[in-house]
């Protein structure tokens, strides 16, 4: 097994510098896009040999050093109770979302053997096929939060954020049913053989400081600590995070990943020896050859060769980003970081 990105992520010297993107299975993979003309997001996923199928696409067509289960965010919600779509081009809406304390009384008790088998299954078919490390994901309690009370992707954030000031009582509840699921949901991944476990709360950045540390650092402390122990790696992701990296990085996570808003140097000087995961900008990837090297050497000069950088996006592969330049991304970054023997 290729086990650069484990290594990196524990902070140990590795030979090249360990590349994975963010949603690199996915709408820019022609052969997804055939897969999905056939079936809907939550059909594949609920598919374990489908999503088996997609998440080694990019593995096999770009070589990059881990694969990422191919499930949603939302995946765990069903459980729940929540009845909800994915609009494409939109995101996920939530039919029944939460707007009262009484609301968040009637949550479902998660369950991964009963409410996602599939999605264990998956993992479990994904370890006989893969050279690479296996990530398992889940959304973090803010960032499932802000889908569940604003019913659907959000600008402002003004229900989620108002909910949280005003119903202080329920919101705590609400994070604590969604921190007691996750903690639940990946546990079952990383017992059904995933080998290292990332924790998106892509939208936290939203909140000030202030807010992070009221409502919800202690919810994050307690997922990381009910996470330890399990051997597998946890990254801990968010994007317009550099106000939060420091309570972040205190709430815990093996690995700090970031978008492109934090310098990745200005990250790694403050968080010591701690991995770091990060962050091309991923518009890069349209832009003509010499720049996206450019984009790629200025990550690489940031981390200064230090041990323990995953390097990544900033964020998502973007719809409509040609195959072609992933393949060439992946490529550089080996290249480029090349330690000479
Ligand atoms: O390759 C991978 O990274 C693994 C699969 C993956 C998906 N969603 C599949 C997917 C992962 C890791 C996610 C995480 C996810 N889902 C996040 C956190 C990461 C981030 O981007 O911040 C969030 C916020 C979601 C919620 C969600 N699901 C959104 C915003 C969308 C996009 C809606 C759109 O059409 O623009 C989805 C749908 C979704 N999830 C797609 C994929 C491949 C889109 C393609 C499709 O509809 O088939």
């Amino acid at each position: 097994m290729n086990d650069t990105f484990l290594r990196a992520a524990r902070g140990q010297p590795t030979p090249y510098t360990p590349v994975w993107m963010m949603r690199q299975a996915g709408r820019y993979q022609p052969e997804y896009r055939k897969i999905r003309e056939r079936y809907t997001l939550p059909d594949i996923v609920r598919q374990p040999e489908v999503a088996a199928e997609v998440t080694l696409l990019p593995i096999r067509q770009f070589g990059m050093d881990a694969a990422i289960l191919f499930a949603d965010i939302t995946t765990p919600l069903y459980g729940m109770g929540f009845d909800l779509d994915i609009v494409e081009g939109r995101g996920p809406v939530i039919h029944n979302p939460i707007e009262s304390a009484d609301d968040v009384r009637r949550i479902h008790l998660f369950s991964a053997e009963a409410h996602t088998p599939f999605v264990l299954e998956a993992i479990r078919i994904l370890k006989d096929e893969l050279e690479v490390p296996l990530i398992g994901f889940a959304g973090a309690p803010f960032t499932l939060a802000s889908y569940l009370v604003e019913g659907g992707p959000s600008r402002n954030f003004v229900r989620v954020k108002s909910f949280m000031y005003a119903e202080e009582e329920a919101w705590h509840l609400l994070m604590k049913a969604l921190t007691n699921a996750m903690i639940e949901y990946l546990s079952a991944q990383a017992r059904a053989g995933a080998d290292a476990l990332q924790v998106f709360d892509s939208w936290v950045g939203r909140l000030t400081r202030y807010d992070y540390e009221r409502f919800v650092a202690p919810h994050m402390k307690r997922l990381f600590q009910g996470l330890a122990g399990l051997g597998a790696p946890v990254i801990h992701f968010g994007t317009q995070t550099m106000h939060l990296l420091a309570s972040m990085a205190a709430a815990g996570g093996d690995v700090i990943g970031m978008d492109t808003t934090t310098p990745l140097d200005w990250a790694r000087d403050r968080l010591g020896s701690r991995p770091v995961q990060g962050n091309l900008d991923p518009t890069l990837l349209f832009a003509p050859d010499a720049a996206l090297e450019r984009g790629i050497e200025a990550v690489l000069t940031a981390n200064a060769g230090r041990p323990g950088h995953i390097f990544n996006l900033g964020h998502g592969i973007l719809p409509g980003t040609p195959p072609d330049a992933v393949r060439k991304a992946v490529d550089w970054v080996h290249e480029k970081s090349e330690v000479p023997a």
